[in-house]
């Protein structure tokens, strides 16, 4: 699975993945997973949000478990974030079948689409649509830095946009979630585990701050005339770091779109995009504010225009603790539970059904970056751990 995977939307120059939701690459990783649920006899359905099922049982019998994660990427991503927890549930699956495991309950492998919002700026659309979480007005209204819609985008990569909404009936015939994913930190290389189980997410969010000046000439124009953007955006750069420390929070600009983009033009916008997470809503709330404050504070005394959209918040999840002992009682009761600052379809979809997760080791916690990694034998370890889990939940 890896092999076939392997190049599908890889950036040679970098040996990042730029699978975005809707392009050429991501077509090509939905027929990868509809090939490998062929392979297995299992029946395969794309939702009206662009999800991919791939089914053992009818799922109309309800109470099915479900397993899966996400194929696009950020950026540049890495080969492991997303794609680890559909092939490990497909390798799960094959895992199962050679013990000769009965099933009495549907079992489901998931791809959630778009779960990075790389292109459209929105984390996890196709599971905030499903569970309600993102209305469909909302939804017809995102646009790529092309300017392309999210409708538009779905309808030129083959996929009517016509229904997209709310799936109720769909969660409703879900008995429990589980996604396997890599870890995003070190808590698990630290603590000398191959696996460990989710306890929560962070509240996290996105703001986009636009900084308007004026644009002029970088040579002639005196500085004490100038309404430049870009002061005013770095020291916002500079108080975000200094907020997320004293807070023991994070905050990261890792995007921004400046207007011209000349090397000899003054900004007439610096549109910057901050990502923030803490551990709880009170201190994300306090980290916010104070960023927004330095950031007004530098644009007034500069004559810059400040406009501050949160473009979209995911309170924290606390995962459910029957599943989670359940999963902690079927590896034998000695898993490592941590929390996460990282986003998870997951995470969305625990609002509305019984989820749980469970972690890959990640020996140097990078991730996002072509550079992450995870070893052979640990993946091995979330296969059979992921098919314990589902051995124990699906099967008699
Ligand atoms: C998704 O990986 C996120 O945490 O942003
Ligand atoms: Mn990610
Ligand atoms: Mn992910």
């Amino acid at each position: 699975m890896w092999r076939e995977l392997a190049a599908i939307g890889r950036e040679t120059s970098t040996g990042g993945y730029r699978r975005y939701a809707w392009t050429a690459a991501d077509t090509d990783c939905r027929s990868w997973f509809r090939d490998q649920a062929g392979a297995r006899g299992l029946s395969h359905e794309t939702d009206r949000n662009g999800n991919q099922w791939a089914w053992l049982g009818d799922p109309a019998a309800g109470d099915a478990v479900v397993t899966g994660s996400h194929l696009d990427s950020v950026p540049d991503g890495g080969a492991f974030d997303g794609p680890l927890g559909v092939v490990s549930a497909f390798a799960a699956l094959d895992e199962l079948r050679s013990r000769g495991a009965e099933f009495t309950r549907p079992l489901g492998i998931v791809n959630f689409g778009d779960e990075e919002g790389a292109r459209f700026g929105l984390a996890c659309v196709g599971s905030r649509l499903t569970s309600g979480q993102l209305t469909r007005e909302k939804a017809y209204a995102l646009t790529d830095a092309d300017g392309i819609t999210l409708p538009g985008a779905m309808e030129a990569a083959g996929h009517d946009p016509g229904a997209i909404g709310p799936d109720p009936g769909r969660l409703a015939r879900i008995g429990a979630f589980v996604e396997l994913h890599v870890e995003q930190g070190r808590a698990l290389d630290l603590s000398g585990d191959r696996v460990g189980i989710a306890s929560a997410i962070w509240p996290h969010g996105r703001w986009r701050f636009d900084f308007r000046g004026e644009a002029n000439h970088a040579g002639t124009t005196r500085l004490a005339d100038r309404r430049d953007p870009m002061p005013a955006y770095a020291e916002t750069v500079l108080a975000a770091r200094r907020a997320a420390e004293l807070a023991g929070a994070v905050a990261t600009f890792g995007k921004i779109a400046v207007e011209p983009n000349g090397v000899n033009a003054i900004p007439s916008l610096v549109r910057a995009w901050l990502d923030s997470r803490a551990a709880d809503r009170a201190t994300l709330d306090t980290v916010v504010a104070e960023i927004e404050r330095a950031a007004r504070d530098r644009a007034r005394s500069d004559g810059v225009d400040l406009s501050v959209v949160r473009e979209s918040f995911t309170p924290v999840v606390e995962f459910g603790h029957a599943l989670r002992d359940e999963l902690n009682r079927l590896l034998g009761g000695r898993v490592p539970v941590l929390a996460t600052g990282a986003g998870h379809d997951a995470g969305i979809l625990s609002a509305a059904v019984p989820t749980a997760m469970l972690f890959v080791r990640n020996p140097t916690g990078v991730s996002h970056s072509p550079a992450e990694f995870a070893a052979e034998d640990d993946c091995a370890a979330g296969v059979l751990a992921l098919a314990d889990v589902l051995e124990g939940l699906a099967c008699r």
